[in-house]
């Protein structure tokens, strides 16, 4: 009895004593947290002193993210390709947008979950932060071929949206095209998704179960963290094929930035976003994780150990925040009619 007692203490301590030397390991190779504690968590998303986040703004820009009049068609919106029911993205291999063009570059959505934390946006980098970024899909051909002047008249013809802007920027605001974007920008700092993960960085061992734990073990033995760190697992801009030649390379012309380097994705919700890599041409996680192994490392990852890596990685499923899909405000005589041409 004794002795079963002392060895259950003895166990129990040695178990603990592993998840916490992981917790560290993780730490120690770039891992962070989404912050539980929500004013932490409101410090890092909320950085534009002159643009702060409130709840006016999340609101409006809420509904102009799901507002289709946003472009050409009236049919297309943010959300036709960053479904914030489908992780955040469209499950389908190149973003498909105005006129059913396929992205010409044939270019895969990537999610906007958790988007607030890279340190670069869009495939090759070109755009350092949210506000800038949603000016480009709204304009590009492809995607939602509204140009600005389009845009601008379509909200500034509904009286109800023009209200919701003084309300939220006071009676002089200017609802122009950098206004509207700006604000959509705003909403989605606040598409966040913590997980058990999270907790389990936060020093809460039980978190993740023993295989999970095991997965991360193996994503940090293999260096997978070299890219996929810091609080996306991702959101830096990377070389890529430094190994080997990725196997799709030549679907589609893109060639990341004038360096060569590529937007490395988010891992969270990860398990929700296939297809995968830059032109969607994977489908299974594990073999995403073996092309990796190769592409980038120039190591052979095992069906084993693929399988422990989306262990871990499905462990980074997180919450979503809730969304009421909004009611949008009608349009009037003078609204813009929809053009597909
Ligand atoms: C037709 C589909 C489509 C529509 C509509 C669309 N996007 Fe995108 N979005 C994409 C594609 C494809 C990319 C990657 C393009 C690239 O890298 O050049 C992208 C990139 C992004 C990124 C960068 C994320 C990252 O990981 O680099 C954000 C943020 C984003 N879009 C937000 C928006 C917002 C906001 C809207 C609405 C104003 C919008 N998108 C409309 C397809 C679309
Ligand atoms: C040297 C940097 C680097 C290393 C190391 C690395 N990755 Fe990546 N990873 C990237 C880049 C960059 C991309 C995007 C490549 C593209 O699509 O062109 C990517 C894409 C992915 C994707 C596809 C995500 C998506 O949404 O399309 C997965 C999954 C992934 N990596 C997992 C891993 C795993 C697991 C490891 C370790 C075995 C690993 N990566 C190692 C940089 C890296």
């Amino acid at each position: 009895m004794k002795l079963a007692i002392s060895l259950s203490v003895i166990l129990g301590a040695s178990s603990l004593f592993a998840s916490q030397s992981l917790i560290s390991k993780a730490k120690n190779a770039g891992l962070e947290a989404i912050p539980s504690d929500k004013v932490t968590l409101m410090k890092l998303i909320d950085t534009d002193k002159n643009d702060p986040i409130t709840t006016e703004k999340v609101e409006l820009g809420k509904k102009l993210y799901f507002d289709p009049r946003v472009s050409r068609s009236g049919l297309i919106s943010c959300n036709t390709c960053h479904n914030l029911g489908l992780g955040g993205a469209d499950g389908v291999p190149a973003a498909i947008g105005h006129g059913w063009t396929a992205n010409p570059s044939h270019l895969n959505s990537p999610t906007v979950y958790n988007s607030v934390f890279f340190k670069a946006q869009f495939w090759d980098g070109r755009s350092p932060h949210l506000a800038d970024q949603a000016q480009g899909p709204v304009q590009a051909g492809p995607e939602m071929a509204a140009p600005p002047a389009l845009v601008e008249q379509r909200i500034n013809s509904i009286p109800a949206y023009v209200n919701e802007f003084k309300a939220a920027y006071g009676n002089d605001v200017k609802v122009d095209f950098a206004k509207i974007t700006e604000t959509i920008a705003t909403f989605e700092k606040i598409l966040v998704t913590p997980s058990r993960f999270d907790k389990f960085l936060e020093g809460d061992e039980k978190a993740l179960t023993k295989d999970e734990q095991e997965g991360l073990q193996t994503f940090l033995n293999k260096g997978c963290t070299a890219c996929h760190t810091g609080i996306a697992l991702g959101g830096t801009m990377q070389p890529f094929q430094i190994a080997n030649q990725y196997s799709f390379t030549n679907v589609g012309d893109f060639k990341g930035d004038e360096n060569g380097m590529v937007k490395t994705p988010t891992l969270r919700n990860v398990t929700e976003t296939a297809p995968y890599f830059h032109n969607g041409q994977i489908w299974a996680l594990t073999d995403a994780i073996k092309e990796m192994g190769s592409v980038q490392l120039g190591i052979e990852i095992n069906d084993t150990d693929a399988k422990k890596i989306e262990t871990f990685l499905r462990a980074l499923k997180g919450d979503k925040p809730v969304i009421t899909y909004p009611q949008l405000p009608e349009s009037t005589a003078t609204t813009e009619k929809p053009s597909f041409d």
